[in-house]
C-alpha cells in the first residue's frame, strides 16, 4: 500500500475535558485494532489551539488549524509558529475554506503562512477547493490553478508541503467527490505542482468511502472532519473500514 496521510480536523470542537474523554477511548481503540491499522498510514489531530498541549507525545501527529506568518512582537491575538513548535506540533491547515470564508484568508495570506510554514519546519497543509456555483459553472480547475498559483508562489520543495482538495460543497454536507472527480482534481493539482507532493482529499470522508477515496492513484490522503471526531470512527478512517 502506499503512504497515506490521515488528518482529523476537528475545526472549533472539543473542549479539555473532551479532549481529554476522546483521548482515552483513542488509546483503548488503537490497541484493539492495532494489527489492522497500517504503518504506513501517518495520522494526526488538527485541534483547537487549547488543546494542542494535550497531544504532545502522543502516537499521532499534533497539527494546529491556523497560525500566525509572523515569528513574534505586537500581534495581540496570534500564535506563533515557535510556540506551537514548543508544543510539539510538526503541522499546520492552512487556507481551510472556513477561513477563507469567514476570516478573510486570501490567497496571498495563505502564501506568507504557507512560507512562514517551511521557514520553521512546520508542514504546512494548504487547502483548495472551488464552491458550488464554480462547481455548477464548470470552473473547477480554473478555480484550484488560481489557488495554487497564488497560495504556493515561492515554494521551492514540495516534499515540504501537504496539498488538501476540498471542494466546498462537499465540506460537512455529507456529499462527498466521487472518487473520480476527487481522482480527476488530485491528478490536475499534481500536473500543476509536482510529481512528489502529498495530495490529499477532504469532504465528507467517512469509513464507508475512505478506503474508494484513498485507493485512486493521485490521492495520498484525507482531510477528515464530522468523521474524526469520535474516536470508533477515527480508528476505522485508519483501518479502512476493515
Ligand atoms: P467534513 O470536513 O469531513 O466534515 O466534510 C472536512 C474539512 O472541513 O476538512
Amino acid at each position: 500500500m502506499k503512504k497515506l496521510v490521515i488528518i482529523g480536523n476537528w475545526k472549533m470542537n472539543k473542549n479539555l475535558h473532551e479532549t481529554q474523554e476522546f483521548l482515552s477511548d483513542f488509546e483503548k481503540e488503537y490497541l484493539n485494532n492495532k494489527r489492522k491499522i497500517n504503518k504506513k498510514i501517518e495520522f494526526g489531530i488538527a485541534a483547537p489551539f487549547t488543546n494542542l498541549f494535550l497531544l504532545k507525545d502522543k502516537i499521532f501527529k499534533s497539527v494546529a488549524q491556523n497560525f500566525s506568518n509572523f515569528d513574534s512582537g505586537a500581534y495581540t491575538g496570534e500564535v506563533s509558529a515557535s510556540m506551537l513548535k514548543d508544543l510539539g506540533v510538526s503541522m499546520v491547515v492552512l487556507g481551510h475554506s472556513e477561513r477563507r470564508q469567514y476570516f478573510n484568508e486570501t490567497n496571498e495570506v495563505v502564501n506568507k503562512k504557507t512560507l512562514q510554514a517551511i521557514k520553521e519546519n512546520i508542514t504546512p497543509i494548504v487547502c483548495v477547493g472551488e464552491t458550488l456555483e464554480e462547481y455548477e459553472a464548470g470552473q473547477t480547475k480554473d478555480v484550484i490553478a488560481k489557488q495554487l498559483k497564488e497560495s504556493l508562489a515561492g515554494v521551492e520543495d514540495f516534499s515540504k508541503v501537504i496539498i488538501a482538495y476540498e471542494p466546498v460543497w462537499a465540506i460537512g454536507t455529507g456529499k462527498t467527490a466521487t472518487a473520480e472527480i476527487a481522482q480527476d482534481i488530485c491528478s490536475f493539482i499534481r500536473e500543476n505542482t509536482s510529481k512528489k507532493v502529498v495530495i490529499q482529499y477532504g469532504g465528507s470522508v467517512s469509513p464507508s468511502n475512505i478506503e474508494e477515496l484513498m485507493s485512486q492513484k493521485d490521492i495520498n490522503g484525507a482531510l477528515v472532519g464530522g468523521a474524526s471526531l469520535k474516536a470508533d470512527s477515527f480508528i476505522k478512517l485508519l483501518t479502512l473500514n476493515k
